[in-house]
């Protein structure tokens, strides 16, 4: 091979770039890596264009339609890369018990033995690109800058979108600034001479890698989504919930929006659920007919890095500057604000492709009333419905995404982009669940809010690789994203209640919601999506002392009279069908919280133990 030695490659940093760690780091990173050029990124438009540009070229990119869909591209994945990968996932803290049972650990010296001969000469005929970030506005007291190293353009337009990224951070590291190292390649070095044979280089073997006490994200092998643009799930997730451990605040797996009345008072409610789980629908909701007057904003759809102030009150900042959100599903009936935020600018991945270049995914045809006649599928093959018919062959990956800022979004709230982020009034816990939880109770207090985020279960989907619908149980969402013990992650939770609550503080009410109980057809009763403002009105309402709900066993919940039904036909008995609580199928739960626990009992809080005990007797009572 004929790559370059590190005393070949002058890494030019621009003279802008003044901190001689960062210059340092990247020099020792380009040795290692060997790549055939550096670049450095500036954040630019013009540099925008110019890269995807060549990604087009390079036949990673199709450009759109310019009259259907200005400045947007779709790229296909390898069908091997569509996914996070947790089996993949390390935190490599020094001890094993520091991880916890529910993450993949490997002690540092270990991985780093591993990791240093993949990386030896990953980059052999590529570019790294120097990709600086900001995960929260610039400059701002709570933000963390992050860079990342990568041989895929791919992923530098992306992080171009998905957050702050560019010039202006280097003014904000300065001389002195640190920063998360963030060390990202495909894993498919180019011998002399030698061109991709693929659209989508990456590597058979993958390791997604966090060392949580020195602050860096090791990423090798593929190049899609929370694997390659690590500002997302490695940094503001697994790294920053670490710190917010250390530092005394949350990173979680939540989106924030605002909800004004008609009255013009305004709340913020940050929510959590797993991936693929509506996020990104709630963040935008449409108040539906019965609501005139009400409005939802989005602050973030996928993120929530929330602080405690000295005033008692937790203050939420979205760290991500763009979605990267789920395409299937999402029409003008189910989703129309994010319909909107994906007219122009959009770079698609692994959606499929029509006949006169514009993008299509399965949900689509509830917006033209038929399927299209012929298109090009997500792994490039002709689709019909016919063949989709037969074979049940989806057009999109389901797990296809698209990226776009978001600036795009028609519902943004004015404040998404305040480094003081917004007072959290409400947050909710939600998981897939076909049966056995209910659509939505209050917890009565912290601990028990606490309790139902800790224990809360979920179908699995096709946002990470592996067996899909199976329950499992994901705590607080962050199953995939807690990058340390999960019982110390609890504890954490608990604390931070216990603290707020002694300096007088009023908390967040805790709601647990569940928007997929099926009926005996198998069919989602629940309409969900812009009716599930009726779920949240109700939240509001409790806030203000305006419902009064009803006991059970498992928190409290609405009298079928208290929810705003205008405009919607959802009869007594449906609703009893979405709310009931089955004592056989809640004395099934608890044998998953049970196991579960047994699993976490290493540092588990021992007040979950006791409300677990008094839910119990309250099941069977
Ligand atoms: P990540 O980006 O993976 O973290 O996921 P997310 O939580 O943002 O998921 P998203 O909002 O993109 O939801 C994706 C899936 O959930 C799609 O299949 C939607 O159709 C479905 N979905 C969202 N909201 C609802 C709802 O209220 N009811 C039902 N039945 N499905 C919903
Ligand atoms: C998720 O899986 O929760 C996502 C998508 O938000 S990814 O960034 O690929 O992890
Ligand atoms: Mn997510």
């Amino acid at each position: 091979m004929n790559a370059p030695t590190p005393h070949d490659l002058n890494i030019q940093a621009p003279a802008y770039v003044k901190n001689a760690r960062l210059i340092a780091w990247v020099a020792d990173m380009a040795a290692l890596c060997k790549p055939a050029k550096i670049h450095w990124c500036d954040g630019s438009q013009e540099e925008y264009d110019r890269l995807c540009q060549q990604l087009v070229e390079a036949g990673t990119f199709k450009r759109l339609n310019p009259a259907k869909r200005p400045n947007s591209y779709l790229a296909c994945s390898d069908p091997s890369d569509v996914a996070r990968v947790e089996g993949r996932t390390f935190i490599c803290s020094e001890k094993k018990e520091d991880a916890g049972p529910t993450n993949n650990w490997m002690a540092p010296a270990e991985m780093r033995a591993t990791l240093k001969p993949l990386f030896d000469g990953c980059m052999a005929g590529r570019t790294m690109y120097v990709i600086p970030f900001s995960m929260g506005p610039l400059g701002s007291p709570i933000a963390q800058i992050g860079v990342e190293l990568s041989d895929s353009a791919y992923v530098a337009v992306n992080m171009k979108l998905m957050t702050r990224m560019g010039r202006a951070v280097h003014d904000v590291i300065g001389a002195e600034g640190g920063f998360v190292p963030c060390m990202h390649t495909v894993g498919a070095p180019l011998a002399a001479g030698e061109k991709d044979k693929t659209a989508w280089p990456c590597n058979e073997t993958k390791y997604i890698v966090h060392y949580p006490e020195t602050r860096e994200i090791w990423s090798y092998g593929s190049g899609y989504g929370g694997n390659a643009l690590l500002g997302k799930k490695c940094l503001a997730l697994r790294i920053a919930s670490t710190m917010g451990r250390d530092e005394g605040w949350l990173a979680e797996h939540m989106l924030i929006l605002g909800v004004q009345n008609p009255e013009g008072k305004k709340y913020h409610v940050a929510a959590a659920f797993p991936s693929a789980c509506g996020k990104t629908n709630f963040s935008m909701l449409v108040p539906p007919q019965g609501f005139e007057g009400w409005k939802v904003t989005t602050i973030g759809d996928d993120i929530a890095w929330i602080k405690p102030q000295a005033d008692g009150t937790l203050r939420a900042i979205n760290p991500e500057a763009g979605y990267f959100g789920v395409a299937p599903g999402t029409n003008m009936q189910t989703n129309p604000n994010c319909m909107l935020s994906l007219a122009r600018d959009v770079i698609f991945t692994n959606v499929a492709l029509t006949d006169d270049g514009d993008v299509w995914w399965e949900g689509m045809e509830k917006d033209t009333g038929h399927l299209p006649a012929h298109l090009i599928d997500w792994k490039g093959q002709d689709w019909t419905p016919a063949l989709a018919k037969e074979t049940g062959a989806k057009a999109a990956h389901p797990n296809a995404r698209f990226t776009c800022a978001a600036t795009n979004n028609p519902a943004l709230d004015p404040a998404w982009d305040d480094p003081a982020g917004v007072t959290i009034d409400a947050m909710i816990f939600g998981g897939r669940r076909s049966t056995t939880v209910p659509l939505v109770t209050e917890a009565r207090d912290w601990q028990e809010g606490v309790y139902m985020a800790a224990t809360m279960g979920s179908e699995t989907t096709a946002a990470a690789v592996g067996q899909q619908g199976v329950v499992r149980r994901d705590p607080f969402a962050m199953l995939p994203f807690t990058g340390y013990n999960m019982s110390d992650y609890f504890q954490h939770w608990l604390s931070l209640g216990e603290k707020l609550a002694a300096q007088g503080a009023t908390l967040p009410r805790i709601y647990c919601v569940n928007w997929f109980r099926k009926g005996g057809d198998g069919k989602f009763v629940w309409p969900g999506y812009g009716e599930n403002m009726r779920v949240l009105k109700w939240m509001l309402d409790r806030i203000e002392g305006r419902a009064q709900g009803r006991q059970t066993a498992f928190g409290i919940a609405p009298h079928y009279a208290e929810i705003n039904w205008q405009g919607l036909d959802f009869s007594a008995t449906q609703f009893d069908t979405v709310t009931r609580l089955d004592a056989a199928a809640w004395g099934e739960e608890l044998k998953l919280h049970d196991a579960h626990f047994e699993k976490l009992a290493w540092h588990l809080p021992q007040a979950l133990l006791d409300i677990r005990a008094a839910l119990a007797q309250r099941i069977h009572a």
